[in-house]
C-alpha cells in the first residue's frame, strides 16, 4: 500500500490509529470537526511519543520523523482526495457513520481502501453506502491502541481479498497481529467481553460480590489481564451500554443490558472518562 492514511475522529481511538500508524511510517492525517478535540489529540500523542522514548520502545529519531508525518485537520475534504487508507472512528452512530462514507467515496480515490473501527455494525451495511462495497472492511483496533498488539479485521459480504491484504499489511506495518473474521454481530472480541462484562453487572447488581471482588476473582481465578467492571469503565459504560443495546437486537435475551448498567448510564456514570463509573476516579486525577 501506498503511505497516505487518513483517520476520522481524534477521540480515544483515532488518535491512538493515527499514532500507531505514523510510527509505522505512514504520512497520517487525523480528521476531527472539533479543533479542541485535535489539539488535545496532539498533547496526548506527544505525550505518548515522549513515554515510548522513556520506555526505550522508539528512539528520539523514530518519534521526530514520525511527529513530523501527522497532520491535523478539520475538514476531510483537504485530505482524502490523496489518501491510500481511510480509517474512519467516529462515534457509534448509524446516521454519522453513513454520512461519512457517502462522503469520502465522493472524494477518496478509486483504489483507495475505506476501513471502519466500528465495535459492532456491519461493514457490508457501510460498504453498501458506497459504490466500493469491495474496498470496505472493519479494521477493529483496541483501547488503548498504542497499547494493545491485535486488530480483528472483518471482512464483509462484498470486501474482496485484495482489500483484506491491503489492511493486513497495513496493520503489520503498525505493529499489530490480525485476526481475520466473517461478519457476524459482534465479531469475536465484541461479542465475548460483552457477554461477560454484562454477566459482572448482573452479578454486582444481585450482591453476589463487590465489584473489587468480582474483578479480582476474574483476573486471579481465570487470568484475565484486567476484570470485567474495570474493563467497562474504561471503554465507557455509555459505549458498552449502546453494543449490548445492538448485540441485543441482532442476538437475542442473552444481550439484554443489566438494569444497573442502564442506571448508571443514567445517573452520568460513564467511567474513566466521567470520573466515575463502576469505580470512582475523581481522586486520583
Ligand atoms: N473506546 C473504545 O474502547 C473503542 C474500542 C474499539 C472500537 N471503538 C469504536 O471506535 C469508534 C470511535 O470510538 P471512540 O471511543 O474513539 O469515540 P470518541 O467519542 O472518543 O471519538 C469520536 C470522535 O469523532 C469526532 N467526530 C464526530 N463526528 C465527526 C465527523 N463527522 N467528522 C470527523 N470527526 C467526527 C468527535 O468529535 C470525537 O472526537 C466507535 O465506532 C467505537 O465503537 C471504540
Amino acid at each position: 500500500m501506498k503511505d497516505q492514511v487518513v483517520v476520522i475522529g481524534a477521540g480515544v481511538m483515532g488518535r491512538g490509529i493515527a499514532y500507531v500508524s505514523a510510527l509505522g511510517g505512514y504520512n497520517v492525517s487525523l480528521v476531527d470537526v472539533s479543533s479542541e478535540v485535535l489539539q488535545n489529540a496532539q498533547v496526548e500523542m506527544d505525550k505518548n511519543f515522549d513515554k515510548g522514548i522513556v520506555r526505550g520502545k522508539l528512539t528520539k529519531k523514530e518519534a521526530e520523523e514520525a511527529k513530523q508525518r501527522l497532520n491535523f485537520v478539520t475538514n476531510v475534504e483537504e485530505v482524502a482526495t490523496e489518501a491510500n487508507l481511510i480509517i474512519e472512528a467516529v462515534p457509534e452512530k448509524r446516521e454519522l457513520k453513513k454520512n461519512i462514507f457517502e462522503t469520502i467515496d465522493a472524494i477518496a480515490p478509486a483504489d483507495c481502501v475505506l476501513a471502519t473501527n466500528t465495535s459492532t455494525m456491519s461493514p457490508t451495511e457501510l460498504g453498501s453506502y458506497t459504490n466500493r462495497p469491495s474496498s470496505v472492511i472493519a479494521m477493529h483496533f483496541f483501547n488503548p491502541v498504542h497499547k494493545m498488539p491485535l486488530v480483528e479485521i472483518v471482512r464483509g459480504l462484498e470486501t474482496s481479498d485484495h482489500t483484506v491484504q491491503v489492511v493486513e499489511e497495513a496493520a503489520n506495518k503498525m505493529g499489530k497481529e490480525t485476526v481475520l473474521v466473517n461478519e457476524f454481530p459482534g465479531f469475536v472480541t465484541s461479542r465475548i467481553s460483552c457477554l461477560v462484562g454484562n454477566e459482572a453487572f448482573h452479578m454486582l447488581q444481585e450482591g453476589v460480590a463487590t465489584a473489587e471482588d468480582i474483578d479480582k476473582a476474574i483476573k486471579l481465578g481465570l487470568n484475565y489481564p484486567m476484570g470485567p467492571l474495570e474493563l467497562a469503565d474504561l471503554v465507557g459504560l455509555d459505549a458498552r451500554l449502546n453494543n449490548l443495546h445492538y448485540l441485543h437486537s441482532q442476538l437475542g435475551e442473552k444481550y439484554r443490558p443489566a438494569p444497573l448498567l442502564e442506571k448508571y448510564v443514567k445517573s452520568g456514570r460513564l467511567g474513566r472518562k466521567s470520573g466515575i463509573g463502576v469505580y470512582d476516579y475523581r481522586e486520583k486525577k
